[in-house]
């Protein structure tokens, strides 16, 4: 069922995802070489508990059984790792690292979802092209989150982006409505046919989610349930953030003042 907010309803969802802007705000000035994916777990669960909030994808159940529920506040996933990538501390992060990280708070009972990737040093050329596309991708959609239009519409343009880089999206995942559930409705694929789909409407809250790979578009989950990595070994980005539909465009709200004027957002 796709949910529309009132306005009291999107003051709580602001809220939910200032959380998770401040937690990347934070991420971002501490990740370093040597330290391990688990310490970046706590560093974040720490953040969003000091915000009133809680980490909502610990204890995450997708109910299939024999996929337990999901152990960790965030995901982090290293290189090859796609999503879902389960912090541990014997995953310790390198110089040129390509780490993607999907927080998920929980405030007031909204959540705020939102995924970063970041470059550990400087990285090769090709990882910050990878990136780079990846983040792309996620505005080329936005452009078409608008009251009237479909979730095609958004679907396609990523899908077309990203292709003509020469890159692939990931076909088993992809972004959703949000508010009191992590997941709702409608599910909004990395690609597809403009003109179908649900039509967008003012008080949606939407997240557009690119998942990006260099290699082939195949994957692979892990015996833990839950890290996806590519099948062929090739590097794999996430960047997502939560988007509001008004009927003055979309407005992305788990993005901190500072990274919006960054990113030229206004
Ligand atoms: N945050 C993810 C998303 O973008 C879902 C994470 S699954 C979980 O939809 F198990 F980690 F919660
Ligand atoms: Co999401």
């Amino acid at each position: 069922m796709i949910t529309i907010k009132n306005s009291k309803e999107i003051e709580l969802m602001r809220e939910a995802c200032k959380v998770v802007a401040l937690v990347y705000e934070e991420l971002e000035k501490v990740i370093k070489p040597g330290m391990s994916t688990y310490e970046i777990d706590v560093i974040a669960e720490e953040k969003m508990r000091s915000l009133g909030a809680i980490p909502a994808e610990k204890g995450y159940d997708v109910g299939i059984p024999g996929i337990p529920p999901y152990p960790a506040s965030v995901c982090v996933s290293i290189n090859d790792e796609v999503i879902h990538g389960v912090p541990s501390k014997d995953k310790i992060i390198k110089e040129g690292d390509i780490v993607s990280i999907d927080t998920v708070a929980l405030k007031n009972g909204y959540n705020g979802d939102a995924a970063r990737t970041f470059i550990v040093g400087k990285g090769t050329k090709e990882a910050q092209k990878l990136i780079e596309v990846t983040k792309q991708a996620f505005f080329e959609g936005l452009k078409y989150a608008k009251v009237g239009n479909r979730v095609g519409d958004i679907s396609h343009a990523i899908g077309e982006f990203v292709w003509s880089k020469g890159y692939d999206v990931v076909r088993e995942y992809q972004g959703h409505g949000i508010g009191k559930d992590m997941h709702e409705d409608p599910g909004i694929p990395n690609y597809g046919k403009a003109g179908r789909g649900a039509r967008l409407q003012e008080g949606m809250t939407i997240c557009i989610e690119p998942m990006v790979m260099e290699g082939d578009p195949y994957i692979v989950e892990l015996e833990d349930g839950w890290t996806i990595v590519t099948e062929d070994g090739s590097n794999a980005a996430h960047y997502e953030n939560t988007v509001l539909i008004t009927k003055n465009g979309p407005e992305i709200l788990t993005m901190t003042r500072e990274e919006k004027k960054r990113e030229g957002v206004k």
